[in-house]
């Protein structure tokens, strides 16, 4: 186990980087779980996770030591439970700051937390809310983005990573770096108040917001038009007139 530290920000500011871990959000969370004292902002980062988790019971794989894989302590408790979207949205637009700087146009939030390169999944995010009360007391903001790395596993269809679609290799410090810092930003903007400007850019930046695409819902493919997400996270689809609400799994993109 390795500390270091991001300086001039509370998050990154206490950055524990470990070789090998089952999951950096399992972590944190055996770590809250026993009132371990952390700080708020501590970082997780592993070059290796075992047992890396996604959305929906679904694994994270990554190959060991070319890409981003961490978790992030937050104590948002301004935050009343029902608005916890609100905190997708704000990792979701820092982690898309970020990329565009390096990628330029083209870098999208797929609903509800998938970062898009183009047509392809560049990264993930998982967050996980310990809720006490009516308010959120911790979360842990699980992040892995494909870095480094060129060759994916045959079941990790559509997926690319930085180096395949720049074709250089990135400093993954370098980079932590700028992600915590934008995240910083991003998390401060929500806490300030300006949920107006959030929702904004996050529907300014959602993946095929506004264009006739193919979604699978209730086990039938249908085309559709993405017109919004509703204040408690969910999508909003217009299909033949009418306007449809979805949670999460509930309804698939259809490449
Ligand atoms: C998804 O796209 O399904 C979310 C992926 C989240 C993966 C990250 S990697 C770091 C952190 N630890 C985990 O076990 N998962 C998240």
């Amino acid at each position: 186990m390795q500390n270091n530290t991001f300086s001039g920000l509370f998050v990154g500011h206490n950055l524990i980087t470990l070789k090998d871990v089952d999951s950096t959000n399992t972590f944190l969370k055996d770590a809250v779980s026993k009132s371990t004292p952390l700080m708020d902002g501590t970082v997780i980062m592993a070059d290796r996770q075992f047992a890396g988790r996604g959305q929906s019971a679904n694994s994270w794989q990554s190959e060991a030591g070319k890409n981003l894989t961490f978790s992030i302590l937050l104590n948002p408790s301004f935050l009343p439970v029902e608005s916890q979207f609100d905190l997708n949205k704000a990792i979701s637009i820092a982690l898309n700051d970020v990329l565009r700087n390096h990628v330029g146009p083209g870098v999208y939030i797929k609903w509800p937390n998938d970062i898009y390169i183009n047509t392809k999944k560049v990264g993930g995010i998982l967050i996980e809310n310990i809720i006490q009360g009516t308010k959120i007391k911790y979360a842990i903001i699980g992040i892995g983005l494909n870095v480094n790395q060129v060759n994916f596993a045959d079941n990790l269809k559509n997926v690319t990573s930085l180096k395949q679609v720049l074709h250089q290799d990135y400093h993954l410090m370098g980079l932590l770096g700028e992600i915590c810092s934008a995240i910083e930003a991003r998390y401060l903007q929500l806490k300030s108040g300006s949920l107006k400007k959030i929702n904004e850019e996050y529907l300014n930046r959602l993946y095929l917001k506004g264009e006739i695409a193919s979604f699978k819902f209730n086990g039938r493919i249908e085309k559709g038009k993405i017109i919004g997400i509703t204040e408690i996270g969910q999508l909003i689809l217009e299909t033949e007139g009418q306007i449809k609400y979805f949670n999460n799994k509930e309804i698939e993109f259809i490449n």
